[in-house]
């Protein structure tokens, strides 16, 4: 293990102790972490959620998309940050196409538990793929669902932007957020929703929801550790804040997310749709 020497507080972060910060209003502070070092600096901060994400294609590899990543990258950093955790619930985003059919899902699902350490899986995805959660939770899988903005969706979508915006998306995503719950999710994640909206979901569902562009009104927030330190170039998304500009140093930044998330400060309107 490659851990801090900071430790910290409290048991390790498991689905049940998510679903009783859910029922305590205690908000669900989430990060993406590549690697042993950041993880254990992310750890240390008191984050619940640690998420290798597919994201690392482009904030890591430097690639224009997600789509490119494999089940390879993901669990070569996936490992890594396993050992910078202590507390922290490690979940490992599925790549593009490595979920597609039922038997190929529980291969690569339980490969990022087994030989990545993950704790939950995330797949992206909503009524069409209730079936699958269902197959995967019952052997085993803890699985996040991920709806709103879709990553892996770009070359049909055209441009990473705001969904739900009007009526019937919004009652899509609403029918999307149901039927995964009753296929079994134990995390839900909305990316780039109004807030009005994720609101509504987080009201009808029963399970833990985390946020990225999403509003205050949800369980917990999630954001992309580079974007919280501001290293990520170009254009930065609405909802990304960078904490080291105004804590100066990594770990009171990642401290400052931690508290922005606990006491509700962040996000701030300015980073809601
Ligand atoms: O891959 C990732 O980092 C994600 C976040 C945007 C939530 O899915």
């Amino acid at each position: 293990m490659y851990v801090s020497s900071q430790a910290p507080e409290g048991p390790p972060v498991s689905v049940s102790s998510l679903r009783k910060m859910r029922e305590e209003s205690t908000p669900i502070a989430c990060l993406t972490a590549y690697d042993a070092s950041f993880a254990a600096r992310v750890d240390a901060a008191g984050t619940d959620v640690v998420l290798v994400g597919d994201s690392l294609g482009m904030v890591v590899q430097g690639l224009s998309s997600t789509v490119p990543v494999t089940v390879e990258d993901i669990i070569y950093h996936c490992r890594a940050t396993a050992r910078g955790l202590q507390r922290a619930l490690l979940m490992a985003d599925m790549p593009f196409a490595s979920y597609a059919m039922p038997e190929q899902a529980i291969r690569n699902g339980a490969r990022l538990m087994q030989e990545g350490g993950a704790q939950m899986v995330k797949l992206e995805g909503g009524l069409l793929q209730a079936e699958l959660v269902h197959f995967m939770t019952s052997r085993g899988i803890p699985v996040c669902g991920h709806i709103g903005l879709q990553p892996q969706f770009i070359h049909r979508l055209g441009g990473y932007r705001v969904q739900g915006r009007e009526r019937d998306a919004a009652e899509a995503m609403l029918d999307d957020a149901r039927a995964l719950c009753e296929a079994g999710v134990d995390l839900l994640l909305l990316e780039c929703v109004p807030a009005e909206l994720a609101k509504r979901i987080t009201g009808e569902v029963s399970v833990p929801v985390i946020g990225i562009g999403a509003g205050p009104d949800v369980d917990g927030q999630i954001l992309v550790l580079y974007d919280v330190l501001g290293i990520t170039p170009g254009r930065k998304p609405r909802f990304a804040k960078d904490f080291l500009a105004e804590t100066g140093n990594i770990p009171d930044a990642l401290s400052a997310y931690v508290a922005a998330v606990r006491d509700k400060t962040y996000p701030a309107p300015e980073h809601c749709f």
